[in-house]
């Protein structure tokens, strides 16, 4: 029996990266696996696929759906297909996010729609899709894949600050008063510097900076990441809510 058994997971974003290893994770401990991601051209349509084989072969049933989890009317019918295809939604990981880095007075209206957009309203879109099914249920657990920047801000980053500082207030909104007294958690994660695709861009100036200040003097790996999201999609942590945990190597104490 693994922790997860007979659950069913779904994981935003999750064809690669941090989203891909908490799919991963869950499925090594039993659970079912829902994941969604964007589909922008054939590559990305077989890493979808190939990712989808690298779960099923964890031996759980894992199905991937395209899509843009910032479209609302999307969500709520992507929502629907999983919930008719598995017949339960126990876990929500809201992790699909992007950067479009600048300073304040460089950055551009479209940079700022974009990133709260695909990093918050996206959260919004599928927990406003997937709450009914566990009010239902009386059981849940959601958690948002926030950032150490939402917690306590960095230059050049307003955009990508402010949408994580808001999943974290939306994680800790619906735990409060809306969710949790119907039995379903919600939780935010804010990893430091994660070593993926999006901190794979950094410039090595920018990368040994935040070297520096991280007490354990080395990046986070994913697996960092989503052995966290496993505590907190389990049992273990049934008396865990409105929280936000920091993954950042001690970086912010
Ligand atoms: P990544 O870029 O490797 O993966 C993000 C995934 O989200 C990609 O597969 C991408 O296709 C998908 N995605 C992007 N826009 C989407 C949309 N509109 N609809 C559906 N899927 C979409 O990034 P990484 O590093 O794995 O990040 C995952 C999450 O962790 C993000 O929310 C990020 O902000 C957060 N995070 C990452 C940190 C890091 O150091 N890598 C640090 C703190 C937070």
């Amino acid at each position: 029996m693994g922790l997860l058994t007979g659950k069913t997971a779904l994981v935003t974003g999750a064809a690669r990266g941090i989203g891909k290893a908490v799919a991963m994770k869950f499925a090594s401990e039993g659970a079912n696996i829902a994941f969604t991601d964007l589909v922008l051209n054939d590559d990305m349509a077989a890493g979808l696929e190939a990712t989808r084989k690298e779960i099923e072969a964890l031996g759980v049933t894992c199905r991937a759906y395209a899509g843009n989890a910032a479209d609302f009317e999307e969500t709520e019918k992507t929502v629907k297909q999983i919930h008719a295809d598995f017949g339960s939604i126990d876990i929500l990981v809201n992790n699909a996010g992007i950067t479009k880095d600048g300073l304040m007075l460089r950055m551009s209206e479209a940079q700022w729609d974009a990133v709260l957009n695909v990093n918050l309203k996206s959260a919004f879109n599928f927990i406003h899709a997937c709450s009914p099914i566990m009010l239902r249920q009386r059981s849940g657990s959601i958690i948002n894949m926030a950032s150490v920047v939402g917690v306590h801000g960095n230059a050049g980053q307003c955009n990508y600050a402010a949408s994580k500082a808001g999943m974290i207030a939306l994680a800790k909104s619906i735990a409060f008063g809306e969710l949790g007294p119907k039995g379903v958690r919600a939780n935010a994660v804010a990893p430091g510097f994660i070593e993926t695709a999006m901190t794979a861009q950094l410039p090595e100036e920018i990368r040994k900076d935040w070297m520096k200040k991280i007490p354990l003097r080395r990046g986070g790996q994913t697996e960092d990441i989503a052995n966290v999201c496993l505590f907190l999609a389990s049992d273990m942590s049934s008396y865990v809510s409105g929280r936000v945990i920091q993954i950042d190597g001690g970086m912010n104490m």
